[in-house]
């Protein structure tokens, strides 16, 4: 089979390109897995580093341009993780390039696939942004939408689209509603939620984070890993199963600021303990202490953790 993503290049999209391949196959309508012959990765940005991988294939481009889209998505296209997006910072900074990319370009790709004419099957990372305000400790995927946010209605938008073209036999469309995903690697993104990750990851990088919200703010986390089985099981799973409403919200962790800081903090002592017993018993094997540098090198990240904790409250 064929299996396409757009934003394959994006944090989810290479984590769930790898799984894909080491998977090495799907299920289609009838529950049967079928091999997956092509990986189609289509992104705005080349991948960093290209999979080395015969069934794998970049195509760089935007998938709002509908000549590149077209391209793309053709009579072989079996599945589609339809990834790619302007993140809600930045779909709050621009609104026009959060509706161009986010509502538009969602919209012409639903198209291509209606045009198919074999109700491929589409799975749409939408996102709890279509929440706004106060949540209930349970929210299950009927509570009313209220999004606060361009991008969060901009996804409540194409959950729309994606309910009415499976509804007349377009797609086979699946909606998961993900939660903030933590801890993202690497720098800052546009997301109003890129903090989350930033208090956990910069001080674990010895750098200090600031936190714009007050410690008992309650965060929906999911980790990496499990946002990408989610993925694939909302893939899989029959269509029976789901009915007409095909949107589901994702499970994920309820942790306040104040939680995440002191789960950081536990996890820092127990690593610094362990580094330090390693040390300990290698240097009393070799006769020799631990260097300056490495003892200069913690004080400095227990001071940036210290700080980071202060600048959090
Ligand atoms: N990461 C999270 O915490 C989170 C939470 C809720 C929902 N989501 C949703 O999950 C999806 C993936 O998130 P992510 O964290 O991997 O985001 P990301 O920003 O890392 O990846 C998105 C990718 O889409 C690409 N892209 C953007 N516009 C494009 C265009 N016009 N044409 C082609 N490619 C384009 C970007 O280049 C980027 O590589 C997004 O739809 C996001 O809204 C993510």
């Amino acid at each position: 089979m064929k299996v396409l993503i757009t934003g394959g290049a994006g944090f989810l999209g290479r984590r769930l390109a790898t799984k894909l391949l080491e998977r090495g196959a799907l299920k289609d309508a009838d529950g049967n897995e079928h091999a997956i012959e092509q990986l189609v990765l289509v992104d705005m940005v080349a991948q960093p580093v290209p999979f080395a991988d015969a069934r794998a294939r970049q195509l760089v481009g935007d998938i709002s341009d509908p000549k590149f889209l077209t391209s793309v998505i053709d009579a072989d296209t079996d599945s589609i993780f339809h990834l790619a997006a302007i993140v809600s910072g930045q779909a709050e900074a621009d609104f026009e390039l959060g509706m161009r990319i986010n509502v538009d370009a969602s919209r012409r790709l639903l198209d291509a696939c209606r045009s198919l004419g074999h109700c491929p099957r589409l799975v749409f990372a939408s996102s709890v942004a279509v929440y706004g305000g106060e949540l209930p400790v349970l929210v299950l995927d009927n509570a009313p939408i209220t999004p606060q946010s361009s991008y969060g209605m901009q996804k409540a938008v194409v959950e729309l689209f994606i309910n009415d073209y499976t509804r007349k036999g377009f797609i086979d469309g699946r909606v998961l509603r993900l939660p903030t995903i933590c801890v993202r690697p690497g720098k800052p993104n546009a997301a109003a939620s890129s903090f989350a990750s930033g208090i956990i990851r910069e001080p674990l990088n010895g750098e200090t984070a600031i936190c714009p919200v007050g410690e008992n703010t309650r965060l929906w986390l999911l980790s990496p890993q499990t946002a990408i089985e989610s993925l694939l099981f909302g893939h899989d799973i029959a269509a029976e199963a789901l009915g007409t409403n095909r949107i589901i919200n994702l499970q994920g962790r309820s942790l306040t600021i104040a939680e995440m800081v002191a789960a950081l903090e536990k996890s820092l002592v127990r690593k610094w303990s362990s580094e330090f017993n390693g040390r300990a018993t290698h240097a009393s094997n070799a006769s020799c202490r631990p260097g300056p540098v490495s003892w200069t090198q913690r004080a400095h990240a227990r001071s940036d953790f210290r700080a980071t904790s202060t600048s959090m409250r």
